[in-house]
């Protein structure tokens, strides 16, 4: 008899673990634009040096060359980030990524910025000339170097452009390359809302449910209350049970005096049933670093946004503590109970 009430305890305890909310399962690290703050940002090289420093996600950010193809570039011009200016006069009075094909898009090469270099020490990239990918390049890359590491990457593409286009290309290209569900290792992020919803109505006539992270900043009012401030043309507010009717996360803007990301923000998020990535973690120091993401982790942040891989995968092993699998919960607790059982044995005797 004791036994089945050990066991049938251990169950009741165990199902503690099975949650309804978001709360994740570990923080997830997001290499934000590849490795960004070692090497050229958005490149394949970029790509697998966050890979090998542990990411969980790699982060291409997408725009659409001329002749529609979607390529990794933060910016929608070319200028910021490679040498088109010396290789190309302007045209429209700029270099916009929409006014060049994909052909010449190939021929630039991207710049290291910040604290970026060209190389990184005992790391040799399989593609060392800092070209900029297209999104299926990338697909290709998290493949490869999925299967080479026995890791399954993630991916986290973000439309930067509110583009029905963009949308479509988006999702046509993950669904070629298999990626269709919740349980696939992707998020589709943007800062537009009506990106977002249109992604989640056009997944829900495909029969897909790829999850969706809405970007913005968190705003706290005078009541408490946390809601989703939305970037446009101004700020326009969402509540988080309107934005977890079309997203399943957000990412939100982190060390803004105005936009705080307090723990009461991201427990009403989690109660909201949305899972909450700050972006962007770029602190280079290590120490200054590991504070940082302490101070977010702690509050209970489920992934972070970051230049530097690994000091976020240092920071998410040092300040978190694995969640149990249930299973595991299980086991614990009927080790538990029976050592309970045999200690009052012992005591009886
Ligand atoms: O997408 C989250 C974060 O990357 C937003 O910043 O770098 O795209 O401007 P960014
Ligand atoms: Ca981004």
């Amino acid at each position: 008899m004791k036994l089945r009430a050990a066991a049938l305890a251990s169950l009741i305890l165990a199902s503690l673990f099975v949650t309804t909310s978001v709360q994740a399962a570990d923080p997830i690290v997001i290499a934000h634009r590849g490795a960004s703050g070692y090497l050229p940002e958005h490149t394949l090289g970029g790509y697998e040096l966050a890979i090998k420093l542990g990411a969980d996600y790699i982060e291409p950010d997408l725009q659409l060359s001329k002749d529609g193809v979607l390529v990794a570039m933060h910016d929608d011009t070319l200028q910021r980030t490679t040498n088109v200016s010396s290789l190309y006069a302007a045209r429209n009075g700029g270099y916009k990524v929409s006014d060049f094909t994909l052909a010449e898009i190939k021929t630039l090469t991207v710049k290291p910025l910040g604290t970026a270099s060209t190389s990184y020490p005992g790391f040799s990239p399989v593609n060392s000339d800092y070209k900029i990918p297209t999104f299926q390049e990338v697909i290709d890359l998290v493949k490869t170097q999925s299967a080479s590491t026995g890791r399954q990457i993630g991916i986290y593409p973000e439309a930067k452009q509110a583009n029905p286009v963009m949308e479509n290309k988006i999702l046509a290209t993950l669904l070629l390359n298999d990626y269709g569900q919740s349980t696939d290792k992707v998020f589709i992020q943007s800062f537009s809302d009506a990106t977002v919803k249109s992604l989640d109505a056009k997944q829900a006539a495909l029969g897909l449910d790829m999850q969706l992270v809405q970007l913005g900043v968190a705003v706290t009012g005078g009541d408490g209350v946390a809601r989703m401030g939305v970037i446009g043309s101004g700020l326009s507010l969402l509540s988080l049970d309107q934005v977890a009717s079309f997203a399943d996360g957000i990412g939100v803007l982190i060390n803004n005096g105005s936009y705080a990301v307090t723990k009461s923000f991201i427990d009403q998020a989690h109660a909201a049933g949305l899972l909450v990535h700050g972006w962007t973690f770029a602190q280079s120091d290590a120490g200054l670093a590991a504070a940082e993401y302490q101070r977010y982790l702690d509050m209970g942040m489920d992934g972070v946004f970051t230049n530097y891989t690994d000091l976020a995968v240092s920071a998410v092993q040092q300040f978190t503590s694995p969640v149990p699998e249930p299973a595991t919960a299980a086991l614990m607790m009927v080790g538990l109970l029976g050592l309970g059982l045999r200690a009052r044995r012992s005591r009886q005797a």
